[in-house]
């Protein structure tokens, strides 16, 4: 089984670093063309090199994905350059916040806009640019488990990953009389590989992985309570943990990439209003099951690599 995007077109928003920029290199080195979306430019630029380095083909589709002039613009461009959309994977998020008792408005709003907004507005655009073409096309929301689980200080992005995960079902709805797929991805805190970002966080004296879900640590890293009223509470167990995740690790964007492409391929022509999950288990585990010690577990086989760009040497 050969996995082809081979003629394809795609368009995946916000490809920082991080995730999307994961995405957009997968799905050229599938052999897809790549259009970049950003509100920054410097990560379209170090997306397009990226993607070039590796062989592919990409172009700028730059702009804020809740307006909706701008959508249309670089939707517009995409189908004048290269004639179709195939692919789009909405991903560009806000991260981060605080919890229920502290969120303010400004970030609320601006957090269930990005996805809310954002994800509506490119599904209904390349939406109408693959019906209008007859492409059956696939379209791919970006998740989290913060969409499916809780967790404390994240009431905003909690809030609109859980709305992702039943957009997906009824656009999947929406679109499926046309042929078109559409199928959320949820990651689950995926550790970084992409060799420039490793460079930057470690410049910056940042851990670069892991942090999240390895066992030992405390669980500090999601946002916590604000203010020293003496009525406040901890809103998780920060004393040292047990391991996390059955097989010892949830991956990487380039896990991602893979999986991603795969959906987006003609293989995946019925798997539509559903979600896909690679997570060494995270999300399975029931809630009272602690895995196995990392040095008592085979792990996972190697990640199958996609980037020609040096690895970053800490
Ligand atoms: N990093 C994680 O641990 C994690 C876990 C689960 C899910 N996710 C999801 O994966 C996706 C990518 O995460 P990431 O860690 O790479 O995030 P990131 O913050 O590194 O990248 C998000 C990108 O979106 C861009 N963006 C923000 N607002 C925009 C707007 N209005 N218009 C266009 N672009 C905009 C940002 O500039 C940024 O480059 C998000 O949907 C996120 O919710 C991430």
């Amino acid at each position: 089984m050969e996995i082809t995007l081979e003629g394809k077109v795609a368009l995946v928003t916000g490809v920082g670093p991080n995730i999307g920029s994961g995405i957009a290199l997968a799905l050229a080195k599938y052999g897809a063309k790549v259009a970049c979306n950003d509100v920054d430019e410097a990560a379209i630029k170090a997306c397009i090199a990226r993607i070039e380095r590796n062989g592919g083909e990409a172009m700028p589709a730059p702009g804020d994905v809740t307006d909706e002039e701008t959508v249309k613009g670089y939707v517009n461009d995409i189908l004048e350059r290269w004639g179709r959309i195939d692919i789009l994977v909405n991903n560009a998020a806000l991260l981060g916040g605080r919890g229920v008792l502290d969120e303010s408005v400004e970030f609320f709003e601006r957090a269930v806009r990005i996805s809310a907004l954002g994800y509506f507005l490119n599904t209904k655009h390349v939406g109408r640019a693959m019906a209008e073409r007859g492409i059956r096309g696939s379209i791919v929301c970006i998740s989290s488990s913060n969409g499916w689980n809780g967790s404390a200080g994240v009431i905003a992005y909690a809030f609109n990953k859980g709305g992702v995960n039943n957009f997906v079902r009824a656009a999947a709805m929406d679109l499926a009389p046309y042929g078109i797929r559409v199928n959320s991805f949820t990651p689950t805190a995926p550790n970084p590989d992409n060799p420039e970002l490793l460079a930057e966080l470690a410049a910056k004296g940042l851990p670069i992985g892991g942090v999240l879900l390895a066992p030992g640590r405390g669980g500090a890293q999601l946002g916590g309570p604000e203010g020293g009223e003496p009525w406040r509470r901890p809103a998780r167990w920060n004393g040292p943990r047990p391991p996390m995740v059955p097989m010892g690790t949830t991956g990487t964007p380039t896990d991602i990439g893979h999986a991603v492409a795969w959906l987006c391929s003609d293989y995946a022509r019925l798997i539509t209003g559903t979600d896909l999950v690679v997570d060494g288990g995270a999300r399975a585990k029931n809630f009272a099951y602690i895995p196995a010690a990392p040095d008592q577990i085979a792990g996972p086989l190697p990640v199958i690599p996609l980037d020609v760009t040096p690895p970053f040497e800490p």
